[in-house]
């Protein structure tokens, strides 16, 4: 029996976030930068019951039987054979390694689920379309976000920019121009169910100005679809400040990340933004390419713990 693997990519959210969550549309963009890559091979040693998971980033070298049951990769693991329909399970060897920070706001968790589901479900015999990885990925995402919108999912599987809409057939944007942004890391970890539930419970206690809020960025991210379609990029710095400040009414950001913001604009950015969930993980810049590395550099002597340039196309 060959061995099979797949890659997946990173992502960040150009515009949209949180909205996104309550019907408005997100524009999200894949970054090869970063990738999970998995390996299925067959156990012909077998030296588990059922299968081994190896992921040294997080340290796991574990059998299958040993996880627990609410642990991520065994939740992958059984969404995809219950999906299949499959008894007979032929005993595996999986290996995931990822290049992708954690709890990040990149996307490492549906990363992780698109590349473990497209190798295991070709390793047994069942190579599935993006339409059903999408789908089954999604449902992992539901497992533990919560009400995740499904964008990750949905540029991770594709790996093209999307429009997306919650629950709306997926548009993909044709980038007429390439641009650059910077992307850096506060290095702090925060988990987008903690940030999407206090958004939730603030709405909650103020509809009217947190529907206004999102119907603010829903604006913001048709214009900067329209931009971005019609090669007119330079007009993307102003719409990621515009973005930002409706961010930092909704209450997530970070003295970290204004830290970055501001340092990213002083030193020639033409607008940034934090990009997912907020409250720590990552922000963008929106720069001319040739500024792209001497901004990185700031950001690191502002406390960035990565950064990188990365061109859209
Ligand atoms: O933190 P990330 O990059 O996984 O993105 C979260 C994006 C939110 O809009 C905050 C939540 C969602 O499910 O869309």
């Amino acid at each position: 029996m060959p061995s099979f693997t797949a890659t997946a990519p990173g992502k960040v959210i150009l515009f949209g976030e949180h909205a996104v969550v309550y019907g408005q549309p997100a524009i999200a963009v894949p970054v090869s930068r970063v990738w999970v890559k998995t390996i299925v091979t067959p156990d012909i040693h077998k030296i588990s019951k059922k299968g081994r998971v190896k992921a040294p980033q997080i340290d796991l070298n574990a059998n299958m039987e040993d996880l627990p049951e609410n642990h991520p990769i065994a939740i992958i693991i059984d969404e995809l054979i219950h999906a299949l329909g499959i008894t007979n399970i032929p005993k595996f060897i999986l290996k995931i390694n990822s290049t992708i920070p954690v709890a990040a706001g990149l996307g490492s968790g549906a990363a992780v689920s698109v590349a473990v589901i497209r190798a295991m479900s070709a390793f047994l015999g069942c190579p599935l379309s993006n339409e059903k990885i999408n789908e089954l990925a999604y449902s992992v995402e539901k497992i533990h976000h919560g009400t995740p919108s499904g964008i990750d999912n949905t540029v991770i599987t594709y790996q093209k920019p999307v429009y997306f809409v919650k629950e709306q057939p997926i548009e993909f944007i044709r980038v007429m121009n390439p641009f650059t942004i910077v992307i850096a890391d506060t290095g702090i970890s925060s988990p987008t169910a903690t940030t999407v539930a206090a958004v939730r419970q603030a709405r909650d206690s103020d509809l009217t100005r947190y529907d206004n809020m999102f119907n603010e960025i829903g604006g913001i991210v048709r214009q900067a679809r329209r931009y971005i379609e019609l090669g007119e990029v330079e007009e993307l710095g102003s719409l990621m400040d515009q973005n930002h400040h409706l961010l930092k009414d909704i209450n997530v950001s970070s003295p970290e990340l204004e830290t970055l913001i501001s340092t990213a604009r002083d030193a020639g950015a033409k607008g940034a933004k934090l990009s997912g969930g907020g409250r720590g993980g990552n922000m963008i810049a929106f720069t001319a390419p040739e500024k792209a590395n001497m901004i990185a550099e700031a950001l690191q002597q502002s406390g960035a713990t990565h950064t990188f340039v990365t061109t859209i196309r």
